[in-house]
């Protein structure tokens, strides 16, 4: 039988307060199907293990996580560590490491999950974010100069490669052509006179080899405009590192909220792990209270079945996702409801048994 071997991070805050939801919920998937099974092995990094150790993981922690299939992570942040240096040292030097260049990240309203914007339905907001993920604004190139000094100066650098560039605009075509979308390029080629002129050049070259995808590029203060008075313009989207992380927070806001929004980081060549993730951080405001909900990381879940070839399974997962959200009745207080982060959990537990039964 095919046993997958998922590393889980849990993490900080409410990391694994969500993350045992989704533990729970991919191994009752694969149990309840019956032809594969998943080994989690469980590693205890984040903020907790910086302060007894001083590193956020082990040296070789890296060359440990190599061995694996895929990396389920919860979430990374404490208010008492520098967030420059739990997420460098952890979340960002995975995503790096194990070139996992694409983040994929769906903006899909549900049925049933609330949205902020007047008369809009589901079928307006059903957008696919392909946010570059390796290098851009999250090079971690620069320099600090004089430090405390008068003329002390701070360099961060943006870099884009040629080949960073095309490959993710690259998979966001295919993408767009599978699927029979538009392609949406948002960057901010004005104002960005050498990284996002460069962006846009790639956009057009690539582009005259998907004369069938119809394209659309925006700078990205219109597209946040856009995203939020007429959603229903974006399809699949390519943007840059840095305007993808803030984009798809108005993404989640525009969907239902941070606690429906989840993210896959690819290798798409499937060298190294990919990692799945919800896209919300340690919510240290809610973090031991079971107020976190789970269902984002559910979703990505559902991410990490699609990733393996159960595309069944991770549709089966939303759908049981869209039935909680429409039925009210087993939600967190994010979504208007009572409920505890187990309990949600366990929700989603009863309506896998049910659907699967019924097969
Ligand atoms: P956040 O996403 O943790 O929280 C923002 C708001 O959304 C909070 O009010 C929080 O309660 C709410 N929220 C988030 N997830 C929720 C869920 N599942 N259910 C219900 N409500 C939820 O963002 P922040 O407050 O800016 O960051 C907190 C920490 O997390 C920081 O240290 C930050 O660097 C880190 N962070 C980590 C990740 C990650 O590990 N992937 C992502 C974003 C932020
Ligand atoms: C995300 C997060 C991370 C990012 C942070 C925590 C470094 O906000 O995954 O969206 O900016 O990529
Ligand atoms: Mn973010």
């Amino acid at each position: 039988m095919q046993t997958y071997k998922i590393a889980v991070i849990a993490g900080d805050g409410i990391g694994p307060e969500v993350i045992r939801e989704g533990v729970r919920v991919l191994d009752e998937a694969a149990r309840l199907d019956g032809s594969f099974a998943f080994a989690f092995t469980h590693f205890p990094w984040g903020c907790d293990y910086y302060k007894e150790t001083g590193r956020m993981m082990p040296e070789d922690g890296i060359e440990t996580l190599s061995a694996f299939d895929a990396i389920f992570l919860g979430a990374v942040g404490r208010p008492d560590v520098p967030d420059h240096i739990s997420l460098w040292d952890l979340l960002l030097i995975i995503r790096k490491s194990f070139d996992q260049y694409v983040n994929l990240r769906p903006v899909k309203l549900l049925r049933g999950a609330p949205c902020p914007l007047a008369g809009v339905t589901e079928a307006d907001v059903d957008m696919t974010f392909i946010r570059e993920n390796s290098e851009g604004e999250y090079a971690g190139s620069g320099s600090w100069l004089y430090p405390g000094k008068p003329n002390e100066v701070v360099i961060q650098n943006g870099v884009f490669s040629r080949v960073g560039c095309e490959r993710i605009i690259r998979y966001a075509f295919e993408l767009a052509r599978k699927e029979k979308k538009t392609l949406t390029s948002i960057s901010k080629g004005n104002a960005l006179n050498y990284s996002m002129v460069f962006w846009d050049q790639i956009f057009r070259e690539v582009g005259q080899q998907y004369p069938d995808v119809e394209t659309h590029s925006y700078l990205v203060d219109a597209a946040s405009m856009f995203m939020v008075k007429d959603p229903k313009r974006f399809q699949i989207v390519v943007t840059s590192n840095l305007f993808g992380d803030i984009l798809t927070d108005l993404g989640a806001a525009i969907a239902g909220g941070m606690g429906l929004a989840a993210g896959a980081n690819l290798n798409p060549e499937r060298r190294f792990p990919s990692m799945f993730e919800p896209i919300h951080g340690s919510a240290p405001d809610i973090a031991g209270m079971g107020k976190a909900n789970p269902l984002a990381t559910v979703w990505s879940a559902s991410q990490m079945l699609d990733f393996f070839g159960r595309e069944d399974l991770g549709k089966l997962l939303i759908d049981i996702i869209e039935e909680m959200l429409c039925e009210k009745k087993v939600l967190t207080a994010d979504l208007g409801g009572s409920s505890t982060t187990e309990e949600v959990g366990d929700e989603v537990i009863r309506k896998l048994r049910e659907r699967m039964k019924a097969r």
